[in-house]
């Protein structure tokens, strides 16, 4: 015994010794999680009960006043520190790993966690937006530069992916996620999944946070935070999905969410994070819990007292605490008292240490503060980006070809808030933007990027409007109490009008850039309207009174009401927030340089009071088409403005030859759908096939139609490609109430290819 513990020691020391002479870039091949396992046992018996604790805590780098007066300095030395959060100061992070590793009994380096959501330095599209361009491959490139950025920056674990299925976009968090379908959900998960990990963690790569476990985004009313009611069929069938596809792709973190699920908090519930997490997944890492979210057991009234919500938590399968500082302050009392064994204890620590051993964060513990800005400014991080942007818009309509536009175009009215605006056009969730500070990069506006497009000779007037954010403050400023701007008064509204008007009747040209600031879509910012806020709309209005053909550029994180612009405006390219590059994106996108093959994550509403809206509902009682007594509203249709999976392109394109290599199949078994895809305007261009299908009756009611396989492709003018997907098991399964197993049941299945979610082209499977 004690020879093993002098090794282990030994261990720990060469490791520190070695960190100290190398330096963070002196690489080492990753090791394998057996290797990893092996060597966290070892450390893990020398541990005492406080040293187990500290390394279930996570603590906040930046001072808050429910924080308390606890010197993060002593609680570091004292080993009671497993990780920090929201810390970016490079220096700052070197001086606490310098304590953790040299200073705390047995050196064990802090994890050092962030938001990186979208992008380090380079900030890519919102993640709603990646999932736009229904390309796993780019949004995997993207996060795995973002991952590289964030590790060379010295923060090892992302809190993200972010796959919770919003089906409510009155939900200002739907932003963060990939929309309202589990089987893009799922792509989007596992591809960011690979992007950030690579193949196997290491010392270039972060290890990811699948977040928030699970059914945050079934909100009740969109209103973040509130409690989810979410029977089991639809946690399986839906909400579960992306987070198990995420699991399967390797994910070594999950986050607990805040609200409560079906009457128990998320961060204290064991059927998700012990009994379908570990026992039917078979998830090996580790579930930290929201910022807080222990603390807050007791808010939801579920724990009786600090001690309880420790209890609760930890006995539940939750492994880490963020930032409320119960675990360190509680969890030894509840082992003492002998609610919970210290052997169950070792079973939630064990999965942290071993994370910091793939990491290679013993060998490699800290910064090169002299590589940070080189690595961050890469110039292929820009151009990367660009090409995400591009990919990810959505053009909604284009009206006589009004798009792509004429370079000789000489004057054009530039309209709207967001035209100019840095501050939002790289959306929510910046890393260097998050506490309010100022963001290192310089994101190019579309204002900018017009005015380089058109040159020197062309005149470019620009009406700005008050700014959205004086009627939403963000939830980050809130935090340091600033107070919102006062709105505009109706003098200020008539002095923008008046501009617009003068500036548009002089115009060859109008393009609005026009839609919510960033912080209106984003954690706590729920929104019960989809109107573009303050005065937007009368600028439209009046741009649109002039006469002129006039392009709207939406930058937005959730679909709005544009009813009005879909029937009077010419064209509407939705940006959504494009990041760093994502002026001149929008600018390749208008003048055609990039041909824009973005499809809509969600279906689009007509109004905020259609939520929740999605696709894959069931068939009611008497659907809407039915003459009388149906499911619909007196005053609006039930369907979407815009259908899931919708977006135009400078081309067209044609889908026929849909074939099933068997038409008849046993259940589990597979068959393959064929369909032929053909460019039939004059312009290359991105097409994304989508495969459909629907039960027609079984054990349950199941939706009317549930996508079962994509594909983006460039196709030049003329061309025809025949793509195929497989239709198997894994495709037709569900989780059935009935029998509370997954299986592919026998009958009948339609099968649709096409273009969006209404596409025609059917087939018909038997399943025997
Ligand atoms: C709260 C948010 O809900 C979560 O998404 C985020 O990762 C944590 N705070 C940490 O910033």
């Amino acid at each position: 015994m004690l020879k093993l513990k002098t090794f282990a020691k030994a261990i720990v020391m060469l490791g520190c010794a070695l960190a100290a002479t190398s330096g963070a870039t002196a690489q080492s091949a990753p090791i394998s999680q057996e290797e990893a396992h092996r060597r966290a046992l070892v450390l893990l018996k020398q541990m005492t009960l406080d040293e187990k604790i500290g390394q279930m805590t996570q603590s906040s780098g930046v001072q808050m006043p429910m924080l308390g007066s606890d010197r993060p300095d002593d609680l570091i030395t004292q080993g009671k520190v497993g990780s920090v959060l929201w810390l970016i100061d490079v220096k700052e992070i070197n001086r606490l790993q310098h304590l953790a590793v040299e200073k705390s009994r047995l050196h064990i380096p802090i994890l050092f966690g962030f938001d990186v959501i979208h992008g380090y330095r380079t900030v890519f599209p919102v993640p709603l937006a990646m999932a736009s361009s229904w390309d796993p491959k780019v949004e995997e490139e993207a996060q795995r530069l973002a991952g590289q950025d964030a590790r060379a920056a010295g923060i090892q674990w992302t809190f993200t992916p972010m796959v919770d299925i919003a089906r409510d976009a009155r939900w200002g968090r739907i932003v963060e996620g990939a929309g309202e379908d589990p089987y893009l959900g799922s792509a989007m998960a596992r591809a960011q999944v690979k992007g950030f990990q690579g193949e196997a963690l290491g010392p270039d790569s972060v290890v990811a946070c699948v977040k928030h476990f699970a059914g945050y985004g079934a909100a009740d009313g969109g209103r973040d935070y509130d409690s989810s009611y979410v029977p089991e069929e639809l946690m399986e069938n839906v909400y579960l999905r992306p987070f198990h596809a995420a699991e399967e792709a390797g994910a070594g973190s999950f986050m607990s969410a805040y609200m409560d699920l079906n009457d128990v908090p998320a961060t204290g519930n064991r059927w998700l994070l012990t009994d379908v997490l570990r026992k039917d997944w078979g998830f090996k890492g580790f579930v930290v819990s929201d910022a807080f979210a222990v603390a807050s057991l007791q808010v939801h009234g579920f724990a009786r007292d600090p001690e309880d919500a420790a209890y609760k938590a930890a006995s539940a399968g939750l492994n880490m605490d963020m930032a409320s500082q119960t675990y360190t302050k509680n969890l030894a009392k509840v082992v003492k008292a002998g609610k919970i064994s210290e052997a169950d204890i070792d079973k939630l620590v064990l999965p942290v240490l071993e994370v910091k051993y793939e990491l290679g964060l013993f060998d490699h513990p800290y910064v090169d503060e002299s590589q940070v800005d080189a690595v961050l400014n890469r110039p292929e991080g820009l151009a990367l980006e660009r090409k995400v942007a591009g990919r990810s818009m959505v053009l909604l309509k284009n009206d006589n070809h009004l798009l792509p536009l004429k370079r000789t175009a000489k004057k054009v009215a530039v309209i709207g808030p967001l035209a100019d605006s840095t501050r939002d056009i790289e959306g929510g969730w910046t890393v260097e933007g998050l506490f309010g500070g100022a963001t290192k990069n310089h994101p190019v506006t579309v204002l900018a990027a017009l005015k380089a497009r058109l040159g020197a000779d062309a005149q470019v007037t620009f009406v700005a409007g008050p700014e959205p954010q004086r009627l939403y403050p963000s939830l980050f400023d809130m935090i340091q109490g600033k107070k919102p701007a006062a709105p505009p008064t109706d003098a200020e509204a008539a002095e923008w009008i008046a501009k617009t008007k003068a500036a548009t009747a002089d115009a060859d040209l109008v393009v609005a850039v026009m839609g919510e600031g960033a912080t209106m879509s984003s954690e706590s910012a729920s929104r019960s309207s989809f109107d573009l806020p303050g005065i937007q709309q009368q600028m439209l209005e009046t741009a649109v009174a002039s006469g002129k053909p006039v392009v709207l550029v939406l930058e937005n994180g959730r679909p709005l009401d544009i009813r009005w612009a879909s029937e009077h405006v010419g064209a509407i390219l939705e940006a959504w927030y494009p990041g760093t590059e994502g002026g001149n994106a929008v600018a390749d996108v208008l003048f055609g340089d990039v041909n824009p093959g973005g499809k809509l994550p969600v279906s689009w509403p007509r109004v905020a009071g259609q939520e929740p809206l999605y696709y894959n509902h069931n068939l009611t009682h008497e659907p809407e088409d039915r003459p009388q007594f149906t499911s619909r509203y007196w005053d609006i249709s039930s369907k979407p403005l815009y259908p899931f999976g919708y977006g135009l392109s400078y081309t067209t394109f044609k889908f026929d030859q849909l074939k099933l290599s068997k038409t008849s199949v046993k259940a589990g078994d597979a068959t393959e759908v064929s369909v032929d895809v053909t460019n039939t305007g004059s312009t290359a261009g991105d097409a994304v096939a989508q495969v459909y299908i629907h039960q027609r009756a079984g054990s349950a009611s199941r939706p009317v139609r549930e996508l079962k396989g994509f594909a983006r492709v460039t196709l030049k003018p003329g061309e025809t490609k025949t793509l195929k997907f497989p239709l198997g098991k894994a495709e037709l399964e569900f989780w059935s109430p009935q029998t509370k197993a997954w299986g592919v049941e026998p009958g009948t299945f339609d099968v649709w290819a096409g273009e969006d979610s209404t596409a025609a082209l059917h087939a018909e499977l038997a399943v025997e």
